[in-house]
């Protein structure tokens, strides 16, 4: 407090902290972070390094530690998570403005798609292979998740998962790390706007480094052993993409990663992030991870746990209290030198100063902002347009879709036909003074599509879970009395999302039995499938002759299926993660090793002796109701050397009868070299527009990058020798193949 303090001292610290920020924009950020750290007691920097969530109702002060608000006011807070609301928000900064040096508190959130308007998850998304789309996303959600008071949310999740047991396969981007990387940066891109410090930018945060997608039999925070080629490979570059593309900050991760937690890891985290890769920004610790790793085995108790820690580069500490407890005495102790304490509270507040918290520490709390951006009816739209690019269409038997808008009866029958909230899936944000009637139900969509004249009969069948059947009859009755049958199944929305992890990935309960009672009855069945992973479902992918893949849409998701479903949209989506067809074949992925005797020879292979190798659908998967033929591919060489570009290109025509877009997809395979490479990998992709029996040429550049991959010193090589290069229209659906040689 400043009154506490000699009057002249207090002179002195208002010019320095009030004047230096009024004439920001003259002074560099780093300048006013030096002058400002100078005035900083030890418990104050530690402070800084101190994340606390606000209380889940939102509604007093009451807190585990009883006096959180104690603890702000005297400036031993950095941040906050859990707080929303310009109320909330400013309620909190007000009382961090009480503390001695004002610094203001920075606000976090896990606005993972969508704030008020929730966009389809993560993975839904990812696999409209969109990425101005996917951007536009991320900046919707960022505009009203910073007129509610947030400065920084924790997403993009860019885990590579392939794993569809795990639950959080929903929050990322699926299986490929180069699809992946470009999701991150359009993710990153579009959170963080062309500026922090533009009110409607939020801090982005690459989560959660690092392989925490590669959790032991898909069972969420478990251990992860990997060898260092796969990490490089696989699981690093969407986080690389992300520092590329200024991510502000970096959350690591619950799990062990060939023995050292992620959060005690100095390989990761000052090594390769902060050393390597020259990573300016901080890094938050997940919930509790520091203080985990006592559990874990690693350290003794949280002053160990605390040592290790900050050691290892993580900046600030996630509800663990560990610094806060610990830091003081580590470093008077001479544990920890005060510069490393330094370095992370100077990453801290450098992003503090970037998004402009001491010009106006209430610079986001505008409630009128708040009322206009969250009622802003553009959003709705852009929810929706986003939520039509992410449903897959898996099967479409004699064109069974798109349905007539003038079908007579149509039966809509299943548990999810009338859920509302169960459309926004897990990781939704409950926005206060918001309640979930915004979101359009299947039901809703389906009834304001259609005709006046058409009829639309409801039964629920069954529920979600459970053995019940009683309900079938009623469902098979108003079947009966329909020209056609939608049925929505699939799981429940939080059978997904974090600590949500599933051994057996069917679909559950008595859905698949009651499809097969409607299928009895002879009429065509439309199946919506609604999940927040890749599901195995077999029976139905087998028998039901039309199926849509919608997973979770968000508050749109009603308007969007009817959209799909009455062709006023063409599905174009296609799936970035592979649908197993049984548990046993997990992990299953397209970029697979070739093997010594691979499954296609003669003799003992590497196969299953009761299953298939290959996935029930593939990565690159999802139809239309066009068809499109792919012709002409030529290279502008047969020969390349390493400084010199390829170029590709191929002739893409609808054949069909509706206008629509196609992912064309460019994959790789380096035939001999001195790591063994994957039997095919994704270097490129194309998603194009063409109108009915319309015909467009397609080029795609090969550069030496794009035949690079880690030798065995772990350095990016191009080696010489013969390129297999395929086109197609999934990763199994090859349509085109020819050969190249990069020579030196
Ligand atoms: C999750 C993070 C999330 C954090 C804050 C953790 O349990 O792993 O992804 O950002 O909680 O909600």
């Amino acid at each position: 407090m400043y009154l506490k303090l000699k009057p002249a001292l207090s002179l002195i610290l208002l010019l320095l902290i009030h004047l230096p920020f009024a004439h920001a924009q003259q002074k560099s950020v780093d300048h006013q972070v030096d002058s400002l750290m100078r005035l900083m007691t030890l418990q104050e920097k530690i402070g800084q390094l101190n994340q606390y969530s606000d209380d889940w109702t939102a509604t007093g002060p009451v807190t585990v530690d009883n006096d959180k608000t104690r603890q702000v006011r005297n400036g031993l807070v950095g941040s906050m998570l859990n707080c929303k609301g310009t109320d909330r928000t400013r309620w909190w900064q007000e009382a961090a403005m009480k503390s001695r040096l004002k610094i203001p508190l920075l606000f976090g959130q896990d606005v993972v798609h969508g704030y008020k308007t929730t966009f389809p998850i993560p993975l839904a998304e990812a696999c409209s292979w969109d990425i101005d789309a996917l951007s536009l996303s991320a900046r919707t959600a960022a505009t009203e998740a910073s007129a509610g008071g947030i400065h920084w949310t924790f997403a993009p999740m860019v885990d590579i998962a392939r794993d569809p047991r795990w639950g959080r396969v929903m929050e990322g981007a699926g299986e490929d790390p180069y699809l992946g990387s470009l999701i991150a940066a359009a993710r990153v891109k579009g959170f963080q706007g062309n500026k922090l410090g533009d009110v409607n930018s939020v801090m982005a945060c690459a989560k959660h480094f690092a392989a925490y997608g590669a959790a032991i039999g898909g069972r969420d925070y478990n251990t992860v052993d990997m060898s260092e080629r796969m990490l490089w490979e696989v699981y690093l570059p969407p986080f690389k993409a992300a520092v590329d593309a200024g991510v502000a900050t970096f959350m690591n991760s619950f799990n062990i990663l060939n023995g050292i937690p992620a959060t005690g890891n100095s390989y990761l985290q000052r090594e390769i992030l902060k050393g390597q890769w020259g990573f300016k920004g901080f890094v938050v610790s997940d919930w509790n991870s520091i203080g985990e790793m006592v559990t874990h085995g690693f350290v003794k108790n949280d002053y160990e746990a605390a040592l290790a820690a900050i050691t290892a580069g993580s900046d600030l500490d996630m509800e663990s209290r560990c610094y806060k407890n610990n830091l003081a005495q580590l470093v008077t102790e001479g544990k920890v030198p005060l510069a490393l304490v330094d370095d992370a509270v100077r990453r801290i507040l450098e992003k503090k100063f970037e998004l402009g918290l001491f010009d106006d520490p209430f610079k986001y709390c505008n409630a009128e902002r708040e009322q206009k951006e969250l009622n802003d009816p553009e959003n709705p739209k852009i929810a929706r347009e986003m939520a039509v690019r992410s449903i897959v269409l898996l099967k479409n038997q004699n064109n069974l879709l798109p349905l007539s808008k003038s079908t007579k009866t149509i039966a809509f029958i299943g548990p999810l036909v009338k859920a509302v909230k169960q459309n926004k899936g897990f990781w939704d944000v409950e926005v206060p003074g918001v309640d979930s009637g915004f979101i359009v139900s299947q039901w809703e969509g389906v009834k304001n599509k259609i005709g006046a004249d058409a009829k639309l009969l409801y039964a629920k069948g069954c529920e979600i879970e459970g053995s019940d059947k009683s309900g079938f009859a009623e469902a098979v009755n108003i079947a009966n009395q329909a020209d056609v049958v939608i049925l929505s199944i699939g799981e429940r929305r939080n059978m997904s999302g974090e600590a949500h992890s599933r051994s057996n990935i069917g679909i559950p309960g008595v859905q698949e039995d009651l499809l097969k009672e409607l299928l009895a009855t002879g009429k065509p069945v439309v199946v919506l499938i609604n999940a927040g992973r890749p599901l195995i479902f077999n029976y139905t992918a087998d028998n039901a002759p039309a199926i849509l893949y919608t997973w979770w849409l968000g508050s749109e998701a009603g308007n969007a299926i009817a959209d799909v479903i009455f062709g006023d949209y063409n599905p174009s989506a296609k799936l970035t993660i592979s649908f197993p067809l049984s548990v046993g074949q997990i992990p299953v992925y397209y970029s697979h090793l070739n093997t010594g005797r691979p499954a296609s020879g003669q003799g003992n292979t590497s196969s299953y002796i009761d299953l298939s190798n290959y996935p029930k659908y593939e990565f690159g998967y999802g139809l239309s109701y066009s068809t499109f033929e792919y012709s002409n591919l030529t290279l502008s060489s047969d020969k390349m050397k390493s400084d010199e570009k390829l170029v590709a290109t191929v002739i893409i025509k609808n054949t069909g009868k509706y206008a629509g877009e196609e992912i064309v997809q460019l994959y790789l395979r380096d035939v001999v070299s001195s790591i063994v490479r994957p039997v095919k990998e994704l270097k490129d992709f194309k998603k194009i527009a063409l109108k009915a029996g319309e015909s467009k040429t397609i080029t795609f550049t090969i550069d030496k990058e794009k035949l690079s991959f880690y030798n065995q010193q772990l350095k990016r090589v191009a080696e010489p020798g013969d390129f297999d290069l395929m086109i197609g229209a999934s990763s199994k659906d090859i349509r085109l193949t020819d050969k190249f040689e990069l020579v030196n």
